[in-house]
């Protein structure tokens, strides 16, 4: 693929579409291009299969406290809207009672006098574990009603996942992923968004990463960085020995002192009040803007 796009989409899914569809609108000019591995545009809207269960293809539900940017999207594109409120049948069958709002409500307050400093980063499972202890956990999943945000990022998921509670009554709306999708797939036309589909995006290389030196400030040692490696590839490389576990800037184990030149910060650990302060980095994902880092190695 040879050609030039202002915007470059990797995925179809609801999020990549939603993307295009924005881009659509508020940058009409641009031109912008959806690259899809799969046949099909949708993702996951359009699987058959959830937590081992066969499903019907594109089947869901949308809450209407919850879900508004769904609903904006399908009055955008006039998909008719039925709202439902739930039964408490699900509710009565299970003994004792229970309240997962406040439950939820205590996992948060825990987590921000504990973590907020030093940041441990773990899935919600082990962390709602350890703070509620296992029987009280087994509990609250059964009255959330499901659980796949368990393996999630505990952080992740007491703050971005938008956390449900199936115990107490919610009104809901059933969501035609399927019609959906083909709206917003024919909304963006041929103009200015293409989308192909059955292609992979196996690389993606920053044409803004040139190379770099990073100086060890014990032994002065300097190590060069290429365009396509990290910093922790570079030493490793080099024989130099250094701790890291994730390799995707998530679990801080490669936090690095930096005592001189500006790193390019690209990880989802540090804060970014800790990133601007540019005096430590992670080795594993992040760069440099300066030609020359020294590292307290
Ligand atoms: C059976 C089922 C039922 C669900 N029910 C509900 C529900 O009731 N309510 C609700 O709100 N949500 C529901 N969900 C969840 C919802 O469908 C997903 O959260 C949402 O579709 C995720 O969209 P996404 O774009 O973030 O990711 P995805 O749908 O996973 O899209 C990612 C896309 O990127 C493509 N891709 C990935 N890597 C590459 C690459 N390297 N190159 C090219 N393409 C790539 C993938 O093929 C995929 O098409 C359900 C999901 C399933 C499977
Ligand atoms: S190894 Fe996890 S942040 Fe670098």
């Amino acid at each position: 693929m040879d050609s030039y796009y202002d915007v470059i989409i990797v995925g179809s899914g609801m999020a990549g579409l939603y993307a295009a569809v924005q881009v659509r609108k508020l940058c009409p000019d641009l031109t912008c291009i959806v690259i899809e591995r799969n046949q099909l545009f949708g993702g996951k809207a359009y699987e058959h299969r959830f937590e081992n269960t066969d499903v019907v293809t594109g089947a869901g539900i949308g809450r209407k406290n919850k879900d508004k940017l769904l609903l904006k999207l399908m009055r955008e594109f006039q998909i008719p809207i039925h709202f439902f409120e739930t039964e408490h049948k699900y509710s009565d069958l299970i003994h004792p009672p229970c309240d997962v709002k406040s439950t939820f409500a205590l996992l948060k307050r825990t987590y921000e006098s504990e973590n907020h400093t030093n940041k441990i980063r773990t899935t919600f499972k082990a962390y709602a574990t350890a703070v509620l202890g296992e029987a009280s956990y087994e509990h609250f999943i059964l009255c959330a009603g499901y659980s796949d945000y368990e393996q999630a990022d505990a952080h992740d998921t007491l703050y971005h996942y938008n956390f449900d509670d199936n115990y107490n009554k919610w009104t809901g709306f059933s969501v035609p992923w399927k019609a959906l999708v083909d709206k917003m797939v024919h909304s963006l036309g041929h103009m200015q968004v293409v989308i192909v589909n059955n292609t992979e995006v196996t690389k993606i290389h920053n044409m803004t990463d040139d190379v770099f030196e990073v100086v060890l400030a014990s032994s002065g040692r300097v190590i060069p960085v290429a365009r396509e490696q990290s910093i922790l590839a570079a030493l490793i490389s080099h024989g130099i020995d250094l701790t890291f576990s994730c390799e995707q800037g998530v679990c801080g184990t490669c936090l690095t002192n930096v005592l001189e030149g500006t790193p390019d910060h690209r990880d989802m650990y540090l804060t970014p009040e800790e990133q601007s302060a540019n005096d430590k980095m992670l080795d594993c994902c992040s760069r440099a803007k300066s030609s020359r880092l020294v590292l307290e190695l």
